[in-house]
């Protein structure tokens, strides 16, 4: 058990993957279970922080003690963090958030037509939250922690992301079909703006999560 650290804090945590509309009955989405981001809120609910989960499409059941908002799409997301990020003291990104969503949403369903091709779906680009969120402050000293979910170059796309996305910690771990996503467990690299590199072994997701809040603490104080 850790130190009471976050006690007379706000913390706001992401969690889960963003589903983007085709038609009623279809969706553009991804593998995120929401798993590390509620590890994430119960750890920080557990060191005494007052805690926001913004959660997508994860059908957990909500940690005791946690505000939870629940949002489908990206746009809906962005909307929910900026609103709880308003008097956060910091913020972690852990959902998966579709960078682009289908151009149309067509209100019937799509029916396939006899003998002709499918029409091609048209993306555009969702709003970049954690970018946002961090290149505008809502408070002085807030600290901001994205993640960056990479299948390769891993530690040499984190850094690179860290620095496109302007955040103050960036924890970057290795995802595929089977990998991170849905298991109980996690291993990643937490890097720092200051250049600093915090391995996390291969363990449960409560364990980067305490991680994380023990970096964010000591960026608070
Ligand atoms: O949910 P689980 O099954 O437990 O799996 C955990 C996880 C793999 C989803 C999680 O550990 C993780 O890596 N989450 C981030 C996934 C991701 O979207 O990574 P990214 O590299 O595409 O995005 C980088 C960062 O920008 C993330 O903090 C993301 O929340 C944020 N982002 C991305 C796109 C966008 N439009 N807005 C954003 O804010």
């Amino acid at each position: 058990v850790r130190e009471p650290d976050l006690v007379g804090r706000h913390v706001v945590v992401s969690a889960g993957g963003t589903r983007e509309p085709l038609d009623p009955v279809r969706f553009l989405g991804n593998r995120s279970s929401g798993k590390q981001g509620y590890a994430l809120a119960r750890a920080a609910a557990a060191r005494g922080a007052r805690v926001t989960l913004v959660a997508a499409n994860t059908g957990l059941p909500a940690p005791a003690g946690v505000d939870v908002v629940q949002v489908g799409t990206a746009v809906q997301m962005r909307e929910a963090v900026l609103k709880a990020a308003a008097d956060a003291d910091a913020v972690v990104m852990a959902a998966a958030v579709a960078d682009f969503r289908p151009a149309a949403y067509a209100t019937g369903k799509i029916k396939k037509k006899d003998g002709q091709d499918p029409e091609p779906v048209t993306l555009i680009r969702n709003p970049d939250i954690l970018a946002e969120i961090a290149a505008d402050r809502a408070r002085p000293g807030q600290v901001i922690v994205g993640f960056a979910a990479e299948t390769d170059d891993v530690l040499a796309n984190g850094r690179s992301k860290l620095e496109r996305k302007g955040c103050d910690l960036l924890v970057v771990n290795e995802v595929g079909e089977r990998k991170t996503f849905g298991s109980e467990e996690n291993e990643a690299v937490v890097l720092g703006t200051d250049g600093s590199e915090t391995p996390v072994p291969h363990g449960p997701k409560e364990a980067l999560a305490e991680t994380v809040w023990d970096l964010v603490a000591d960026r608070l104080t």
